[in-house]
């Protein structure tokens, strides 16, 4: 494995296993000795940590646009005092969620124009995108199951929103060949990370 940082996201519909994933990954890549952050969104910087609680609980009507604000708005400080600073010092951050999830919840899930997605996330991250995305693909039903009953704001949506989430990172999957990855999450914890450990080995190793 070679020495640079990077930035890799983990992506999904609600009930994919991403965390569990990322996590194992973090280990994975420790054991080898290199050096990693696992971060997430909403929520991985200081100020986030509030809007992740708004973002995740607030329990009156939401417009939209205010979510994906708000989701941008956690991303914009996350990028700039976590995110960066960390690959720029030969880190290879893992982070739990990022601008596929805007692209997938606020624009396929809620119908905020792609176009005005993509100008935001630019506008966020000052164009600072994921080297490699993970993106584990479960059916909405088996998903919805794994959620349980108790739900957050997002998670309390119903069956049809999840089912446009699930197939809107598919389509992102279409379009950004090169960066994303589809990972069959249907399978048991095992298998997933054997295909996780796949993608991830060959992407450092090339
Ligand atoms: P988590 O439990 O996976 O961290 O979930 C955070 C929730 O926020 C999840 O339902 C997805 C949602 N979300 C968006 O809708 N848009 C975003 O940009 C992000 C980062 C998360």
């Amino acid at each position: 494995m070679n020495k640079k940082g990077c930035f890799i996201t983990f992506e999904g519909a609600d009930g994919c296993g991403k965390t569990t994933q990322s996590e194992l990954v973090q280990k994975y890549l420790e054991e080898f000795g290199r050096k990693t952050l696992w971060t997430r969104e909403p929520g991985g910087a200081a100020l986030g940590k509030e809007l992740r609680k708004i973002l995740l609980h607030y329990d009156g009507y939401v417009a939209p646009e205010c979510e994906a604000f708000l989701f941008l708005a956690d991303r914009a400080q996350h990028v700039e005092t976590v995110i960066k600073p960390a690959v720029n010092n030969g880190i290879i951050v893992l982070c739990d969620r990022y601008t596929d999830s805007t692209a997938a919840y606020q624009g396929y899930g809620k119908g905020i124009d792609l176009t005005r997605i993509n100008y935001l996330n630019d506008l966020a991250t000052g164009k600072f995108y994921p080297d490699l995305t993970l993106v584990f693909d479960v059916d909405s039903e088996v998903a919805q199951k794994r959620v349980g009953a108790e739900k957050d704001r997002l998670e309390s949506e119903g069956m049809e929103f999840h089912k446009k989430v699930r197939y809107g990172y598919l389509e992102l999957a279409q379009i950004y060949p090169y960066r994303i990855k589809v990972i069959n999450a249907n399978n048991p914890i095992e298998k997933v990370f054997e295909d996780t450990k796949k993608v991830i080995d060959e992407f450092l190793n090339h």
